[in-house]
């Protein structure tokens, strides 16, 4: 089977997170999201994927290739200007003639694709939708359906009072191939709006499929620190960092070529990424990832923060419940509070601990 990743949506509310990648490229603990979720993939028996992509299509291409380190094979489809998740799914129509699966890229989830697709399979129906429940749905997809699972109607973003249903799309699909002569060519679609409301008004049957797992979507700056708040804590198991939990239960992980001082102080949940060096007397934890090659210098603190890759933290600097974005040097003795930091920009009230 081969999945689809729809992977070309701006990250307009993840800035300054998302001025230099595109959102699905952003690190989720150390690796970027969307090789996360193909690795996934992969272990669910999904090896050849097609990514759609858009903005800064380049970047993700550049990234993965042919796919060949992450032992996949990765097709791209690009449009030069957005065609919406509809015409991104219409646009990759020639690579699928089968059952596949088809994915948002911006999702943190412990979704079993197996169980997921054996049950399209039981359903006989043209769509299946993965669904979680959450609190307030009004800006997600919100699904209705009956006692036997089929949909009854789907609403994008409703309005306050539009339905009851505390069901939203969880961005997982499976489809038969028959959905491409569902969706018009060379033209903007959602398929969201326009695909799922019309596949219902012409009776086709769409399944939904319920899922109690961990869930969240990576959309804001809220929900990406919270993402990685419990990913550490190990309430989802999405990065499968199970097996490299050392059995006394203290959560923290240290990849190949890392150097940790005996000095250095280390309060898990921590992640410390592959070849990143943490100095005497530094001070890291809890819930804080230090991104590949990164560097954390004498006597400096980094609590509750995300960083990325290649940051360097200076001697006696303190960096508390902020993410700081590759390749940025924090001054010695400097201070940085509750901030998405950029060389170029931050934005201040950030919140992980
Ligand atoms: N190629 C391409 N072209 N991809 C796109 C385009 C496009 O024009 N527009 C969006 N995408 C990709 C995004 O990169 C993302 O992975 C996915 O499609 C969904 O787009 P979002 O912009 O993240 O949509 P959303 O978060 O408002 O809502 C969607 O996700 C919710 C779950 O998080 C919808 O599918 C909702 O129904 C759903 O509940
Ligand atoms: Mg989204």
């Amino acid at each position: 089977m081969k999945a689809l990743l729809l992977a070309g949506g701006k990250g307009t509310r993840l800035q300054p997170l998302t001025y230099k990648l595109p959102k699905p490229m952003v690190p989720i603990v150390g690796r970027p999201l969307l090789e996360r979720i193909i690795l996934n993939l992969k272990s669910s028996g999904i090896e050849e994927v097609v990514i759609s992509t858009c903005y800064k299509s380049q970047y993700i291409k550049n990234y993965f290739k042919e796919g060949q380190d992450l032992g996949v094979k990765i097709h791209y489809v690009s449009e030069a200007t957005p065609l919406g998740t509809g015409g991104a799914i219409k646009n990759a129509e020639k690579f699928f003639d089968d059952t596949f699966v088809v994915l948002n890229s911006d999702i943190v989830s412990d979704v079993n694709y197996r169980d997921l697709i054996e049950y399209h399979r039981s359903k006989n129906a043209i769509a299946t939708i993965s669904m979680t429940s959450v609190d307030n749905p009004s800006q997600y997809g919100v699904i209705e359906f009956d006692k036997d699972n089929y949909i009854k109607s789907f609403k994008e973003k409703p309005k306050p009072g539009e339905t009851d249903s505390h069901w939203i799309n969880a961005g997982v699909y499976v489809f038969e191939p028959e959905i491409f002569g569902e969706i018009p060519g060379k033209k903007v679609v959602s398929v969201e709006r326009d695909t799922y409301p019309a596949l219902l008004q012409k009776g086709y049957k769409m399944a939904a499929y319920q899922f109690y797992g961990y869930w969240l979507d990576i959309g804001t700056l809220e929900k990406y620190t919270k993402a990685h708040k419990d990913v550490l804590s190990g309430k989802c198991n999405f990065c499968r960092f199970s097996d490299k939990i050392k059995e006394s239960g203290d959560r923290v992980i240290v990849e190949k070529g890392a150097e940790v001082h005996p000095q250095a102080e280390i309060i898990g949940p921590v992640y410390i990424g592959e070849n990143a060096v943490v100095k005497s007397g530094a001070r890291v934890g809890p819930y804080t990832v230090i991104g590949n090659n990164s560097i954390v210098s004498e006597n400096s603190k980094v609590i509750g923060s995300i960083l990325w890759d290649n940051v360097i933290v200076s001697e006696g600097a303190e960096v508390v419940s902020s993410v700081v974005v590759s390749d940025c040097c924090i001054d010695s003795n400097s201070r940085i509070f509750h901030t998405a930091y950029t060389n170029d920009v931050y934005t201040e009230g950030l919140q992980l601990i």
